[in-house]
């Protein structure tokens, strides 16, 4: 994609939304399905797999490693999956593309087993940090044979040949870190543990679980955690479910909320606890969310919302939120914009190590379309009038939430908001210009 000419799009000020929406499966769920696939004995199978781009290369990857993965239907997928310790040396780079979480746990997982591999992506990724997970996995015994400034990629990075099991205590609450960690240790004989002072998402846990690992997690502190894996297991396939992605729902939900006279269902959401700050800070706000219905499956809940325009005011969202909403602060910087009154999101210094610096992306945005914001700190500050005047044109950075946010934000602006680029759109949410537009949004070509 990288080499590609750019596809602005425009998004206007719209009727109401209506309807009915199922977004893709999620995102963290689906790298992690086909990874674990991969490190298990026998054959996987997925359904409701997302199939954008990020999650594909994480699919070429596990093949390039030596697991088979086919695709058998729409969402559908199999891994014949090669045992814990057992991927082979690829003979090519390993090319994650725009993709952080499929990096860094490949990464992981290439850490505990005796070969070699070169990691890359593009111009996005390349500039993202790295040695967050080089420096754990050196501490099990992987090499780095060859890393760009700073520990970036491209990475040639050697595998352990006998994993060292470590205790971990994360720097940053990072499920990628985490994730990385105890995809090593499973390789290393006796116990991993990785301590985490603020809990981050935890599909890794509970999908390890659900391949029969053995794992134990414990409150650490008032709002971390000390998860406990036992090494070597043998990892039994077992089918994988992927639920409707949060951090994709976010996006029709929030444009239910700001465009007047709306009335939208989002169905199958993932409701996992460290998943859903935004409806938290959403409903603070006074947003009309409603939950309809409430289902379980593998290990994770689910839920259809029903969602109904609403006035909005500002609030302030607490740092300790964070981990639960990391995806999620450009959208809800967009739902502040048409609040009342200063909503105040802090902490959100990982913001600037995302797919772009989201944070200088998110207030530059704001500003081009007319909207009072600053940024303290690591705080973003965002001074809602109710109404956004519109027109600017938005620079993406090759940053899929970026472009995403700001089509909403056009959907209610006085005049059309641009955006530069809506290519990475694709790596997290294929058909999503076609599900607005059926929700009744006015979405074109950029002029
Ligand atoms: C993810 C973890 C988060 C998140 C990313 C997906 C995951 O990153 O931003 O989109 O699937 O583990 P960090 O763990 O670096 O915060």
């Amino acid at each position: 994609m990288t080499g590609s000419a750019k596809t602005p799009l425009a998004a206007r000020r719209s009727g109401p939304l209506q309807g009915r929406v199922r977004v893709p499966g999620d995102k963290s769920i689906s790298h992690r399905a086909l990874i674990f696939g991969a490190l298990a004995v026998g054959e996987t199978r997925i359904s409701g797999l997302l199939e954008g781009d990020d999650v594909l290369n994480t699919g070429n990857a596990m093949r390039a490693l030596g697991a088979k993965v086919e695709r058998t239907g729409g969402g559908a997928w199999r891994v014949q999956g090669v045992g814990v310790g057992g991927l082979r040396a690829p003979t090519d780079v390993l090319d994650f593309g725009n993709s952080g979480t499929g990096c860094r746990l490949v990464l992981g997982a290439v850490a505990g087993c005796p070969i070699s591999a070169v990691f890359d992506g593009d111009a996005s990724l390349r500039r993202r940090p790295m040695q967050r997970i080089l420096d754990p996995i050196t501490l099990m015994g992987a090499r780095t044979l060859s890393a760009a400034d700073g520990g970036r990629l491209p990475i040639r990075l050697e595998g352990a040949r006998d994993p060292i099991p470590i205790l971990y205590r994360t720097p940053v609450p990072s499920a990628q870190i985490k994730s990385a960690v105890l995809l090593a240790g499973l390789a290393a004989p006796g116990e991993t543990t990785v301590i985490e002072t603020q809990a981050s998402r935890d599909h890794t846990e509970r999908l390890l679980e659900h391949f029969g690992a053995r794992i134990t997690v414990a409150p650490e502190g008032p709002h971390g955690r000390r998860i406990t894996l036992t090494g070597e297991p043998e990892l039994h396939p077992a089918p994988v479910v992927v639920p409707a992605d949060p951090s994709s729902a976010a996006f029709p939900m929030v444009a239910a909320l700001i465009v007047p006279g709306s009335d939208v269902i989002v169905t199958e959401v993932m409701t996992n606890p460290l998943r859903t700050g935004l409806i938290t800070t959403l409903h603070e706000m006074g947003a009309r969310i409603e939950t309809l219905e409430v289902r379980g499956d593998a290990g994770e809940a689910m839920a259809d919302f029903r969602i109904r325009a609403s006035g909005l005011h500002g609030v302030d969202v607490p740092a300790a939120r964070a981990p639960a909403m990391i995806d999620e602060y450009p959208i809800l910087a967009v739902a502040a914009a048409f609040a009342h009154g200063t909503t105040i999101m802090r902490g959100l210094k990982e913001l600037r190590v995302k797919e772009s610096d989201r944070l200088a992306a998110v207030a530059e945005g704001l500003r081009l379309n007319g909207v009072a914001v600053e940024i303290d700190g690591d705080d973003l500050i965002v001074h809602g009038s109710g109404t956004v005047a519109g027109g600017g044109q938005v620079a993406t950075h090759m940053d899929h939430r970026i472009a995403m946010s700001f089509l909403v934000m056009g959907l209610a602006s006085g005049k059309p908001v641009g955006i530069d680029d809506s290519a990475f759109i694709a790596t997290s949410f294929p058909g999503f210009v076609a599900m607005l537009r059926g929700l009744g949004a006015d979405l074109d070509a950029a002029p």
